[in-house]
């Protein structure tokens, strides 16, 4: 039997991420395509070369086409640019889209039967593209965000009341900027919400700073935005579809009437598996919250709106 294989398009900073941290669980074998010369073919032979080291048995290829990704069942899209200092993720929107048009039409030649995990920034906006171009079904085209604003969410959270993350119980919801919603009401630790172990002040710093997660590293590195979680995040929803986990993670999910939205890409709970998107979920939010996802949908809906498609 043959090894699962992911294709990641863009070998840059999180494309080149997540072939470490897929190589490294040993999920599949992995093709990295990148439009430099020699730079993807460098960062797999460099991946491959930590094989012996930490004892991971995949192959990684790097491309300059998409020869090499033949029958892949995931397709990773992180090809564009990443925001600098003082940009906002919709001033991505134009190059972007350019590219992850032609890089969806190519991966759909040659895998037609893919998921694709979208991971481009203006993210929802760029599944809608990357949904259109492909002609896929829905349950198979997805983006990643709801699961890196989460872990910021629950990392914040760890850190503020010093206890393991992994007690952290918590969604993130919405468009993947700054209008994100953290839904306080359903975040918890350990089973004990979350309002009782900290002030309403604490917590609404807790949520402005997940908000701004993604403009707090870009603001640190000043050359580019995070990838180490992004990464992990991507790789965790190719896992859950490559082996059927079923997990119930939130994802940018194409809409036909839940939470009353339509034909929009949106950060929902959804169960992730060897499907894809097998189920969207609802749950109850408090008024406030409500209010928050409908601004959170009006802003993907400008965006989507600009792409004229
Ligand atoms: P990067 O600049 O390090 O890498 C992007 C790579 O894409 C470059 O190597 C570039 O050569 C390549 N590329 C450009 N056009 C291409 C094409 N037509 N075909 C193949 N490769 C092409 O950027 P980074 O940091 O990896 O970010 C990638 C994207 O992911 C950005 O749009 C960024 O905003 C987004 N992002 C989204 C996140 C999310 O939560 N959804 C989190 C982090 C980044
Ligand atoms: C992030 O949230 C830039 O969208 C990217 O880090």
């Amino acid at each position: 039997m043959s090894r699962p294989k992911i294709t990641i398009v863009g070998a840059g900073n999180v494309g080149a991420t997540c072939a470490h941290w897929a190589a490294a669980r040993e999920l599949a074998d992995i093709v990295l395509v990148d439009v430099v010369e020699g730079m993807p073919q460098g960062k797999a032979l460099d991946l491959m070369e930590a094989r012996p080291i930490f004892g991971f048995n995949v192959e990684v290829v790097g491309a300059n086409d998409y020869e090499a990704t033949r029958n892949s069942d995931i397709a990773i899209i992180t090809a564009g640019i990443a925001r600098k200092p003082g940009m906002s993720r919709d001033d991505l929107i134009n190059t972007n889209k350019k590219i992850v048009s032609e890089v969806t039409r190519r991966v759909v030649e040659k895998s037609p039967k893919a998921f694709i995990i979208v991971v481009a920034n203006p993210l929802d906006a760029m599944c809608y593209v990357a949904y259109k171009v492909s002609g896929f079904p829905s349950k198979r085209v997805m983006g990643m965000a709801g699961i890196l604003d989460t872990a910021r969410y629950r990392s914040f959270i760890a850190m503020e009341l010093k206890v393991a993350v992994e007690e952290i119980q918590a969604m993130v919801l919405g468009g993947h900027g700054d209008d994100m919603v953290p839904v306080v009401s359903a975040t918890n630790v350990s089973g004990v919400p979350l309002t009782n172990l900290l002030s309403r002040k604490k917590i609404a710093g807790l949520v402005e700073r997940t908000r701004k997660g993604g403009g707090e590293i870009v603001a640190l590195l000043k050359t580019g935005s995070a990838y180490y979680a992004p990464a992990a995040a991507a790789v965790q929803m190719a896992e859950a579809i490559i082996k059927d986990q079923k997990r119930v993670v939130p994802v940018s999910a194409y809409l036909t009437g839940e939470f009353g939205l339509n034909d929009l890409f949106f950060g929902v709970p959804v169960v992730l598996g060897a499907r894809g998107i097998e189920k969207i979920l609802t749950l109850k939010l408090t008024p406030s919250e409500e209010a928050l996802l409908r601004q959170s949908a009006a802003a993907v809906a400008r965006t989507r709106d600009e792409l004229k498609m």
